[in-house]
């Protein structure tokens, strides 16, 4: 269960966390949405560490995270998906991988002993399956589509074995049908994990179908929670965010 009490952070005048209290379900999967500069990316970074809060706490099965480092917050078991595929152009899925796990190792010899040679290689080959790589476990990154990096930025994410995976807007930048086989993946992959899986997005065809649960954000604020249908007729929400169109849908 990862809690989150009263949580703050502001930029200059701007709060953009303005008093977040929210929690995920061990093993839930659920949607962050709002207009941009609501402060969904900020609240991620707030729960990865690369933000330190102004004040409020988040707790991961009942431990608070918030005066720990990055590396202490990621082997709490907090994972987020970074656009990182591409930076290894010349290097294959696997090799990727398996220079996330090295460069890794380096700063952490915790993770080496927990890890050794040929179960690294086992545990990457399991991470490249459960995102559905396997049969391009040996193309270059840069040769792979823009859904496929995504989920080689996933992949590398579980390397870690989080408890927790945050993917912030995994379908950006993709057209329609990339768009569902990558999200159709992460939900795919939730279901045989039970990983506690948090993401954003702004396609709500996405979000309405894919999400048992769904949170609104608005400048800063928890404007609403709950299911797919009752965000789609929360008048709150349809006012400040979804105008009339999907409500229409319902
Ligand atoms: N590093 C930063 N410095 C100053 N202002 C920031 C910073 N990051 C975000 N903000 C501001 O905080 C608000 C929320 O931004 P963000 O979390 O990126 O929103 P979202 O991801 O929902 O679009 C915006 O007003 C944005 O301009
Ligand atoms: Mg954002």
């Amino acid at each position: 269960m990862l809690e989150i009490s009263n949580l703050v952070k502001a930029f200059g005048g701007v709060r953009a966390t303005d008093d977040v209290t929210m929690s995920f379900a061990a093993g839930s999967l659920t949607a962050i949405i709002g207009p941009n500069g609501a402060g969904k990316s900020t609240f991620f970074n707030l729960l990865t560490g690369a933000l330190k809060p102004d004040s409020g706490d988040i707790r991961l099965d009942g431990q608070s995270l918030v005066d720990l480092s990055i590396g202490q917050i990621v082997r709490r078991g907090i994972g987020r998906a970074f656009q990182v595929a591409s930076i290894f152009p010349s290097l294959t899925v696997e090799e990727t991988m398996l220079a996330a796990v090295s460069a890794h190792h380096g700063h952490s010899g915790r993770l080496g002993q927990r890890f050794p040679l040929p179960s690294t290689l086992t545990h990457t080959a399991h991470c490249i399956e459960m995102v559905g790589l396997t049969s391009k476990r040996a193309t270059l990154s840069a040769n792979l589509s823009h859904g496929d990096q995504k989920l080689l930025d996933i992949a590398l994410a579980l390397v870690l074995e989080p408890k927790v995976l945050l993917l912030d807007e995994p379908t950006a930048g993709m057209g329609p049908e990339e768009r569902w086989r990558v999200i159709e993946k992460v939900r795919e992959l939730w279901e045989t994990t039970k990983i506690t899986v948090v993401f954003i997005e702004h396609d709500m065809d996405i979000v309405f179908r894919i999400a048992p649960s769904i949170r609104v954000l608005s400048y800063g604020r928890v404007l609403a929670e709950g299911t797919p249908q009752q965000i789609r007729t929360n008048p709150a929400v349809i006012e400040a965010y979804l105008g009339t169109e999907h409500e229409a849908a319902a």
